[in-house]
């Protein structure tokens, strides 16, 4: 059950097998001679000094993962030298969480019908020092995803989500939650009501057009998320990294643009930031090494994607990141 949630996604599961297809056609142009005896992969993002441009997704319920899950996770992400994006389903609590390391998180938030919920949500990653808001707009409702309506999936008896207080073993599945707390009914207007909880910057999760890009700054969007939720919720989205494009044109530098969805090496972190992308996001990749180590398994898979986008960097000519140019990457439909 654990692991059908954690692979799966939406219906025909077009979008999942796209995100990681888009990476597959595209192509990389090295340049020759280049003097890449010193590679640096670090980048700043929203006042933070990343040791390399991934971050760790949002994703509920990582101890279904692992018994330590997101704290697990939280140290694997402070030990890479990266943000980690806690998720507001997350079987920790993110005091918890906050406590485990004093690096720099991003708290994902899922706005709640309940607006004294959602406020008080904010008002606690606040308090607790998280460093940024990341609204995902790209759930009103949840996907379809046929592996966990198979199931029933719902958190088994023992672990709950700690920051809504609902715990498992109340029956409750996924899509019961969902449907009976999320907010459906938000709109663009009310970004601004969010934006006024929190004096942290607000992130937009899961934008995969360009005039939603647009209203994203309008609203005053610190960041944008490209993102189709790893292909689990509308079946039939573009593949993240073919939506990119379309967003940074949109966006033209006014505020960085990230990207998550079938990132699954350091290649693919150089095509998605020679179009663009700020930095990137890694989802499933990371609860196949928490399921296996712990923190050290999530440890050893962003050491992994770092060595290995730094040998990229290197074979394409690029010793620092602000040398990945557009260039450098052939989009293939
Ligand atoms: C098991 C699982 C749970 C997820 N839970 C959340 C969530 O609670 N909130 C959210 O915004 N995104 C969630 N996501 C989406 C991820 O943040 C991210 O967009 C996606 O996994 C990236 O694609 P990748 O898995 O191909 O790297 C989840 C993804 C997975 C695989």
């Amino acid at each position: 059950m654990a692991y059908d949630y954690f692979r799966s996604g939406a219906d025909d599961e077009r979008t999942l097998r796209e995100n990681e297809r888009a990476f597959r056609r595209s192509r990389l142009w090295p340049r020759m001679l280049v003097d890449v005896a010193r590679c640096e992969t670090g980048i700043e993002l929203l006042g933070s000094r990343l040791a390399f441009p991934v971050l760790t997704a949002p994703m509920a319920y990582q101890k279904l993962a692992h018994p330590d899950g997101e704290v697990a996770m939280a140290r694997a992400a402070a030990a890479a030298g990266t943000i980690a994006v806690v998720a507001t389903l997350a079987t920790t609590s993110l005091e918890e969480i906050a406590a485990a390391t004093p690096a720099p998180k991003w708290f994902q938030l899922y706005a709640q019908r309940d607006r004294g919920v959602t406020r008080t949500l904010v008002e606690r990653a606040a308090a607790a020092g998280y460093q940024a808001i990341m609204l995902t707009v790209d759930a009103p409702v949840l996907g379809r995803r046929l592996a966990d309506v198979r199931n029933g999936f719902g958190l088994p008896p023992g672990l709950a989500m700690e920051n809504l207080r609902v715990a498992g073993g109340e029956g409750l599945t996924l899509a019961q939650h969902v449907l009976s707390r999320h907010d459906a009914s938000m709109e663009w207007r009310d970004l601004e009501w969010l934006r006024g909880l929190a004096p942290v910057p607000l992130v937009l999760k899961g934008v995969l057009r360009r005039d939603d890009a647009v209203r994203a700054i309008a609203c005053g969007a610190a960041a944008i998320l490209v993102s189709n939720h790893g292909g689990r919720q509308l079946d039939g989205t573009p593949a993240s990294l073919d939506a990119l494009p379309g967003v940074i044109e949109a966006v033209a530098g006014r505020v960085p643009v990230l990207m998550d969805g079938g990132v699954r090496s350091g290649g693919d972190v150089l095509k998605a930031l020679a179009l663009g992308a700020t930095a990137v996001l890694v989802g499933r990749p990371l609860l196949w090494g928490l399921a296996v180590g712990g923190e050290e398994g999530a440890l050893r898979v962003l050491a992994l994607l770092r060595g290995d986008l730094e040998r990229a960097m290197q074979l394409a000519g690029c010793a620092t990141i602000g040398a990945v140019t557009r260039d450098l990457v052939e989009l293939r439909a």
